[in-house]
């Protein structure tokens, strides 16, 4: 059976910066709050009128150059919570856009776990031989949906894209994959929640029933998602490794989901990975949804903090609530 193997990988961040600063000149907020709470300095952000797609087409080229351009993809796959549009999909847009022209193309939605979810899916595509290429990307941009005016959750958000582009390969070369451990808990749904937009709302009284403006915006309960964050990606993180056939010691980097900088220390703490062993960007991206992941797996290499042969664990947590992990071994492959 084919494993999914890394064979390029990008990223791209919207030149546009959010500093903390910006933020307490307009909000009932301080640097110390924000900085002690969320580890969180700087975000970048789109300007009004970009979308999802136009960070996607920029991570996905460079994931396609970082492989030696030439080969394509003959699957594209976008894991994504915030789409350009509520139909169509965004991926076939980004897909010609990229000229891949008629390559079959979808999104995925599993919030921040979208990546790891987008993951086995291609793994899935590759081991059954329905795939050979895959062009993966993780792109979110919710401050598209997070009220400006809430404190609360304006502070956590960052725009961004990751991708890879994956190729079939042998499980024991450099750049396999693992399959990810995967999980969901629909019982929590409301804790992470755009209440507005979908069918549900649509639905819901009579056509002339005027809409509430503030349901479309993003809410979250933090206290609640930190505590079942914590536990769910240290459980399947352990999964992952045993899964893996691997100790946590063998790992060289944990590169967690960039959601809170408490989180992380709380879940690398569980794991054992002391601070030298633990991947983050958080600082400078902030909360980036379903563009984390490949996000820190590519600037961590581009930096040449992340080399080839190193042991990765992977592991998100976000709404649903979804989560997962797995594990990956880093290919020799350049990353502009
Ligand atoms: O990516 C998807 C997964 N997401 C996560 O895993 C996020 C998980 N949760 C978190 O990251 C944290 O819970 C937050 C950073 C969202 C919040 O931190 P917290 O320590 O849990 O704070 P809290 O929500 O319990 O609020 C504590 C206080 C409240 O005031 P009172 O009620 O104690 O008077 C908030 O109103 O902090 C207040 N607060 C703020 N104060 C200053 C909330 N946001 C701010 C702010 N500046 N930006």
């Amino acid at each position: 059976m084919k494993s999914a193997v890394i064979a390029g990988a990008g990223s791209y961040l919207p030149p546009k910066l959010v500093t903390n600063a910006d933020l307490t000149a307009r909000l009932d907020t301080s640097d110390e709050w924000i900085r002690t709470r969320t580890g969180m300095s700087v975000r970048h952000v789109i300007e009004p009128g970009d979308a999802t797609s136009d960070l996607a087409v920029e991570a996905g080229r460079r994931a396609l150059d970082s492989a030696g351009g030439g080969g394509g993809a003959d699957v594209v796959i976008l894991a994504t919570t915030t789409p350009d549009h509520q139909v169509p999909p965004t991926a076939p847009d980004i897909t010609a856009r990229l000229g891949l022209r008629t390559t079959p193309a979808f999104d995925v939605s599993a919030a921040c776990a979208g990546f790891l979810y987008g993951l086995a899916t291609a793994s899935g595509l590759i081991a059954t031989g329905a795939a050979e290429r895959i062009l993966l990307i993780g792109a979110d941009a919710f401050t598209t949906m997070v009220d400006p005016d809430d404190r609360g959750t304006v502070v956590l958000f960052g725009d961004a894209a990751g991708a890879v582009l994956l190729r079939a390969g042998e499980a024991d070369e450099p750049g396999a994959v693992g399959m990810p451990v995967l999980g969901s808990d629909g019982s929590l749904a409301g804790l992470i929640q755009v209440p507005a937009g979908g069918s549900r709302s649509r639905s819901s009284g009579p056509p002339s029933k005027e809409p509430d403006p503030g349901a479309v915006y993003f809410t979250m309960n933090g206290r609640e998602t930190f505590r079942h964050a914590v536990g769910r990606m240290s459980e399947s993180s352990r999964e992952a490794v045993a899964r893996a056939g691997w100790e946590p010691t063998d790992v060289d980097w944990l590169c967690a989901h960039q959601a809170n900088l408490r989180i992380l220390t709380a879940v690398a703490d569980e794991l054992g990975f002391e601070p030298e062993r633990r991947l983050s960007n958080i600082a400078e991206v902030g909360n980036t949804a379903a563009a984390s992941l490949p996000t820190l797996l590519a600037m961590s290499a581009s930096d040449g903090t992340l080399k080839a042969g190193h042991r990765v664990l992977l592991t998100a947590f976000g709404g649903g609530l979804s989560w997962g992990a797995a594990t990956l071994t880093w290919p020799d492959i350049v990353v502009g």
